[in-house]
């Protein structure tokens, strides 16, 4: 039932490219508009939402962080996205017309069905993105966008990372689409990169061996660093999940911009930092500072792996080991980016000697708060 693979992990993701285009299926017209009727929250109320707050965990809850940056892009509508476990402690301000969206591969995690009946207690309207069908998530929302990524086996989540992305970014576009906002042609141009994304995650997949190799010249390591901006930020959050299920190496994930303010003591002699790199395109003043922090860094001894679009010449020279990806729009990329980080992850925990599907203290599904 692993298909061939070692681990269900190694499986899952590579039936990622399959994963996201049963997402996108059926839900683009013809004409590249978005057909999400199933999601039966009628235009007028969705016209009317005032606030997007958004409630997850761990790696459901980094989808939800990048959404955050989609939504308000591409909608206008204030949008949070905050951990469930915190959410119903601080007494969140939600009314009829907040739209809250519950994030869960398994449709089961506790602290996510707490959230969503908080918020519906208070009137809000709750969209479940989920991956299991008939789970309780979605039986408890008003309404659910399923990821069809298939059953997810492995504990550390990948496959439905991806899926939950592009969930989040049907959603965005949607809003952005039935409430008319000035970005429609970027948003009819980014439905259409969205319908070729399979294929980037296909090319991503095939240029993984330098990564793998990379990953077990790594294994007697203490500690990995991950850094982003943008929507790189969460990407770096959750490369360091991974390498801490998986690898259990102490591994943490910092907004690139942060660095000063604390994290750059951090940097030593050949401790690898793994830098996501913005699109020189997209967001490029975004991209200059992260090129100057990852001279920084190297200058102060760090190992430098950065993550950066094919083609990008001005990140090489600081780069000690350069895994290149392919061209997306700038709130696209993380679809291809956290891509090389679950190879790293995964292979990390193979050359420690872990187990990779089952990593210790960890359970698929937590159904405890
Ligand atoms: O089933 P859910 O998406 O609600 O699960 C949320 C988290 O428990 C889950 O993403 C967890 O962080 C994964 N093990 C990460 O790989």
């Amino acid at each position: 039932e692993k298909g061939g693979y070692d681990y269900f992990m190694l499986k899952e993701i590579a039936e990622q490219p399959k994963a996201v285009a049963d997402t996108l299926l059926g839900r683009i017209d013809l004409a590249g508009n978005l057909c999400l009727d199933e999601v039966h929250i009628p235009a007028s109320v969705l016209r009317e939402v005032s606030k997007v707050v958004i409630v997850a965990c761990g790696t459901a809850y980094h989808a939800g962080m990048i959404a955050k940056y989609a939504i308000e892009h591409w909608t206008r509508i204030p949008c949070e996205t905050e951990l469930a476990s915190e959410f119903r402690y601080r007494d969140p301000i939600l009314d009829q017309r907040t739209l809250v969206i519950a994030i869960s591969q398994s449709g089961e995690t506790m602290d996510t069905l707490m959230a969503l009946r908080h918020a519906r207690e208070q009137g809000a309207k709750v969209l479940a993105i989920c991956n299991t069908n008939g789970s309780t998530i979605p039986r408890e929302s008003d309404a659910v966008l399923y990821t069809h990524a298939g059953p997810e086996v492995a504990v550390a989540s990948t496959k439905a990372f991806l899926t939950q992305l592009v969930a989040c970014y049907l959603v965005a576009l949607y809003l952005g689409q039935v409430r008319g906002t000035k970005w429609g042609d970027e948003i009819l141009s980014v439905i259409r990169e969205l319908s070729e994304i399979a294929t980037q995650v296909d090319q991503v997949l095939e240029t993984m061996e330098p990564v793998r190799e990379l990953a077990r010249t790594l294994a007697d390591k203490n500690t990995v660093l991950f850094l982003g901006r943008h929507v790189g930020y969460p990407v770096a959050l959750e490369g360091a999940l991974k390498l801490k299920e998986l690898a259990y190496m102490h591994a943490e994930g910092f907004a690139a911009g942060e660095l000063k303010h604390g994290p750059i003591a951090l940097i030593e002699h050949d401790v690898p930092v793994v830098v996501v790199v913005p699109s020189p395109r997209g967001r490029s003043v975004l991209h200059d500072k992260i090129v100057s922090n990852i001279q920084e860094i190297r200058a102060r001894g760090a190992r430098t792996i950065v993550i950066a679009e094919r083609g990008d010449e001005t990140v090489a020279p600081y780069a000690d080991h350069l895994i290149e990806i392919p061209a997306t729009p700038t709130l696209l990329q993380p679809l291809v980016a956290t891509v090389p980080l679950q190879v790293f992850a995964c292979e990390l925990a193979t050359a420690r000697g872990n187990e990779v599907d089952q990593p210790r203290n960890l359970a698929k599904s937590v159904t405890v708060e």
